[in-house]
């Protein structure tokens, strides 16, 4: 048996390896390299391959594997919104992905830069480099006196959840699908609309789907209250980023954090030093002292790297084994 893995990073080698010696019966090969048409060929005589990209995997690059006969294909990540699903589906393709490598990563991630923002921290640390000690204006919101609202309420929304009312916050959610320990305990409103009108706090917690991409929008945040803070550590597509923009500028939201971005693809985890910044309103908003950039590193934990790489190694040794996968994904 052998599974050949895509786009491995140095420090996601210890894992793979770690994997590797404890199945000796599998054969495992690996490249830092994307999986493109062209490096497909790089997987032959594989019955599996493991990959993360945030690059399409489009139909000539699902076309190109099922050339070399490899059609099982398991995601080291959880998104699955860059797969061209109907050609996965047309040749056969069987998927996973690692739906919960930890959800901790990135709800603690969004815990961390909402306290971070409502208690000013970038403005204090700008202010305190200077040489600029003065405690005022640069006041706090606490976090027990905010209502939290949290939109999608699936294995990172609720771990955020918790570590809100574990500072004290009132949280309030809104999910298509209610989880009933969450319904019994009263956590769901009605609409959207309740939490853009309750929440000083909204976080997003959604995959990127049809009815979810730009569902912040200058409409939505009409809506909000008056210094509403906005938490966006899922997805980019979920945010019409103009739209904030014109919503830091009128002062209508108090702050923004961006962990995931609309462009975000070539941008994030490339080191710009010393070359011309490709995207003038990224510059602008990580310019911005209430607006938390990150390069959509809330999942990159050593927790979260290995349970991504172990799992999805587990999960395609399954798929070749003719086994039933932990977590299979729909495919079409
Ligand atoms: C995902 O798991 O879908 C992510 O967003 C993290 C990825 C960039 C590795």
């Amino acid at each position: 048996t052998k599974i050949f893995a895509y786009s491995i990073r140095k420090d996601e080698e210890p894992y793979l390896k770690e994997w590797a010696a404890a199945h000796p019966e599998v054969t495992v090969d690996y490249t830092a390299d994307l999986l493109t048409p062209e490096t497909a060929k790089q997987a032959a005589g594989a019955d599996g391959v493991v990959v993360y990209q945030q690059l399409d995997y489009t139909p000539e690059t699902l076309r190109a594997l099922a050339d070399e006969g490899i059609t099982k294909m398991s995601l080291r990540n959880v998104g699955v919104d860059n797969i061209d699903m109907a050609t996965a589906k047309e040749l056969g393709f069987e998927i996973t992905n690692v739906p919960v490598y930890s959800p901790n990563a990135i709800a603690e991630h969004a815990a961390i830069q909402t306290a971070r923002i409502l208690r000013q921290t970038k403005v204090l640390d700008r202010k305190i480099e200077s040489g600029d000690l003065r405690w005022a204006p640069t006041i706090g919101r606490e976090v027990r006196d905010q209502t939290i609202g949290v939109i999608g309420t699936g294995h990172i929304g609720q771990v955020y959840m918790q570590i809100m009312e574990g500072f004290g916050a009132k949280v309030i959610a809104y999910d298509v699908f209610h989880d009933p320990k969450l319904e019994e305990a009263g956590y769901y409103v009605d609409s959207l609309d309740d939490i853009y009108q309750q929440a000083d706090v909204i976080s997003l917690h959604v995959p990127a789907l049809k009815n979810t991409i730009k569902m912040i929008n200058d409409e939505s945040i009409a809506k909000m209250k008056d210094d509403a803070v906005l938490v966006n550590v899922s997805r980019g597509a979920l945010v019409d980023t103009d739209a904030v923009v014109r919503a830091l500028d009128s002062g209508k939201l108090f702050g923004f954090v961006m962990d995931t971005y609309e462009n975000e693809v070539g941008i994030f985890n490339a080191d710009w030093r010393g070359k011309e910044f490709p995207d003038a309103r990224l510059k602008d908003l990580i310019d911005r002292p209430n607006v938390l950039v990150t390069p959509h590193t809330a999942f990159y934990t050593t927790h979260a790297v290995r349970n991504m790489v172990v799992k999805a190694f587990d999960n395609n040794l399954a798929l070749v084994n003719g086994e039933t996968p932990d977590t299979p994904v729909k495919v079409g």
